[in-house]
């Protein structure tokens, strides 16, 4: 019998899930959900891995939102493969590789309140799980160079870093960008700085990661812990001028600071909240500074950068992969800031 909610047809046969019970980083267990037919347009997708991003913490921990529903199935970010279609689906077919888009809502054009209730592993439940159901509009296929584990580290980071440096930011050869720490978002914001030709100025809180980013091509790097006036490097390896691009994952921690570092009319797209702080905002107007806000981005974008990945051959940046069952421990992980790039696991 269809389920006249959910235009799905439930089956006796269930699939391994795992769900946060409450807003606590440890309380993920797994769980059995029963395994749904796709009606219509709907795509019923096996995941293959997975990958964490900072946002994860925030909803483990109730920062994110304490209206998210739980339980809940966190994560918002992976891969995998089409293995059943609603007899009205043609965007994919079986077998295809693909990926859901962080908002299943947002496929083209402006973000909306409708759209942002869309975001997996937030209000909807996400992608810890073996199986998920979307619609086929949600869907985006994979570079064909990535694994599935490479291709689950890219719906949230990587889009939010092209949607700041090239939809926004209009990054063009020769400018400079400053990128800030060595998480997801920012390691994929260097990666896409490199290949628009521009230089990157990077900056990291240990003096190891610092060389690793020097291996990955980064102009010039500032330890931001050591040298806790980084805006005065930054001013001094651009010539005086400042950058063109910031990719601020600080917020009102090193906001400030970037006002200093950044040129004349530069861009700076605000994402992140990983420093808490106060903000001055006048250096706003009085650089007339164009201050992006950016939250992930469309089917249409993710679609745009894949061709990208496709043609430039971009690898992303793994430092750990764990099996599904280690989730807390792989969230632990993330918290304590030991990684370089991507966290994934995989199912
Ligand atoms: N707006 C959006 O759509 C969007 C999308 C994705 C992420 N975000 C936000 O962007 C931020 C980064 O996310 P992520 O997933 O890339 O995180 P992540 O992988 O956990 O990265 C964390 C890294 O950021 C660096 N960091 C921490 N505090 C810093 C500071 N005060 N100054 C400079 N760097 C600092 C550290 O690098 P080192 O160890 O090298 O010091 C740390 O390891 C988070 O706040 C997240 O919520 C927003």
């Amino acid at each position: 019998m269809t389920d006249t909610t959910t235009g799905t047809t439930p089956s006796t046969t269930t699939f391994k899930a795992f769900q946060l019970g409450s807003f606590s980083l440890s309380d993920i267990k797994a769980a059995e959900k029963p395994k749904l037919k796709p009606h219509g347009t709907q795509v019923l997708m096996r995941l293959k891995a997975v990958s964490l991003n900072f946002r994860d913490i925030m909803v483990a921990k109730g920062i994110y939102s304490k209206a998210v529903p739980l339980p809940l199935v966190p994560l918002s970010d992976g891969a995998g493969e089409v293995v059943e279609i609603g007899g009205s689906v043609t965007r994919v077919k079986l077998g295809d590789r693909v990926s859901p888009n962080f908002m299943t809502g947002w496929h083209s054009g402006a973000v909306d309140n409708d759209i942002a209730k869309t975001a997996l592993g937030g209000f909807i439940d996400g992608v810890l799980q073996e199986f998920v159901m979307v619609d086929q509009n949600a869907l985006v296929k994979i570079p064909e160079h990535l694994s599935f584990e490479e291709a689950a580290t890219l719906p949230c980071a990587a889009v939010t870093a092209w949607h700041g440096l090239v939809v926004n930011g209009q990054v063009k050869p020769g400018d400079t960008v400053l990128v800030m720490g060595t998480g997801g978002v920012s390691i994929f914001a260097l990666q896409l700085a490199h290949m628009a030709g521009a230089t990157v100025i990077a900056t990291s809180s240990s003096d190891a990661k610092l060389a690793r980013l020097k291996e990955m091509g980064a102009a010039h790097t500032i330890n931001y812990k050591t040298d806790e006036n980084w805006d005065e490097q930054v001013l001094a390896y651009t010539g005086g001028k400042g950058v063109d691009h910031i990719i601020e994952v600080g917020g009102a921690g090193t906001l400030d600071r970037s006002l200093k570092s950044i040129r004349m009319g530069g861009h700076i797209a605000l994402i992140g909240v990983l420093a808490s702080g106060q903000v001055n905002p006048i250096p706003i107007l009085m650089k007339s500074v164009n201050v992006h806000g950016v939250f992930v981005g469309s089917r249409a974008m993710f679609e745009d950068m894949n061709k990208a990945i496709g043609v430039s051959g971009l690898k992303p940046v793994i430092d750990k992969v764990f099996k599904a069952d280690q989730i807390v421990e792989a969230l632990a992980y993330m918290e304590s800031g030991k990684h370089f790039g991507k966290i994934v696991l995989t199912l």
